[in-house]
């Protein structure tokens, strides 16, 4: 397994049902990566393109946006957990909101997912997130602790798994928190959930060239789960460097 506490930041390209062949040669064409130890960065590409990226990235890691809850078995269109180290797969993205959303993922599958994933030396990065009904009656802190407490599996600890905060509402929407409030939440996410407290917790939602810096710098925030802007190759190499 990768060992996380060497990076001072870490930077997860999502690039959710998004690229094609022509797109990811171009991507890796210009695609710089400063061979810095410090940056950790990880490409997520749709997961039929994976075996395109495997042994072809130079100092980054290759995720996945997501994985079965199976292990394997009768289960038409799954993709196993240990299925991903064939193709040298280090990081998968659990529990994104769109998959919550649209794919019905509860809880509890997010905890199955992760714990498979720890199980084969791969790194789950959990999302947790509120909505805007949510946030505007004030539970974003409640929904959050449920998420946490409900979707990390007891074997996770901070070398083996990341957690990606995404406020639904943030989410391709060029809105995001202010400065201090992404602060304040990473803080309290910290804060009132003690076996998460010394996790690498990265913040997604509307990352772009022009807020990115200031919002990796924060003390509490680890890095950044980037959507859109990670589908351009030049802002994302700014993004990064
Ligand atoms: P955007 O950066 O496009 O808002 O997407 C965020 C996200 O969902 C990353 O997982």
């Amino acid at each position: 397994m990768i060992k996380l506490s060497k990076f001072s930041s870490i930077f997860v390209a999502n690039w959710k049902l998004n690229g094609n062949l022509s797109f990811i040669n171009q991507y890796l064409d210009s695609l710089k990566v400063n061979p810095s130890q410090l940056n950790c960065v990880i490409i997520c590409p749709p997961t039929i393109y994976l075996n395109n990226f495997n042994s072809i990235l130079k100092n980054c890691y290759l995720g996945s946006q997501d994985i079965s809850k199976f292990e394997s078995g009768a289960y038409t269109g799954e993709i196993s957990s240990k299925s991903l180290n064939d193709f040298g797969v280090k990081f998968c993205i659990v529990g994104h909101s769109e998959r919550r959303q649209y794919f019905n993922e509860n809880n509890n599958d997010i905890k199955n997912k992760a714990s498979k994933l720890i199980k084969n030396n791969i790194i789950p990065i959990i999302c947790i997130g509120e909505s805007l009904k949510q946030k505007n009656e004030n539970k974003t802190i409640e929904v959050l602790s449920y998420q946490i407490n409900n979707s990390i599996p007891s074997e996770s600890n901070q070398h083996n798994t990341i957690i990606a905060y995404e406020p639904i509402w943030a989410i391709g929407t060029g809105l995001t928190p202010t400065i201090d409030e992404i602060e304040n939440l990473h803080y309290l996410i910290r804060k009132n959930n003690i076996k998460i407290e010394n996790f690498k917790i990265l913040y997604g939602g509307s990352v772009n060239l022009q807020n990115s810096r200031e919002i990796i710098n924060l003390t509490n925030v680890d890095g950044a789960l980037i959507g859109g802007a990670s589908l351009k190759i030049d802002e994302f190499n700014q993004m990064i460097a």
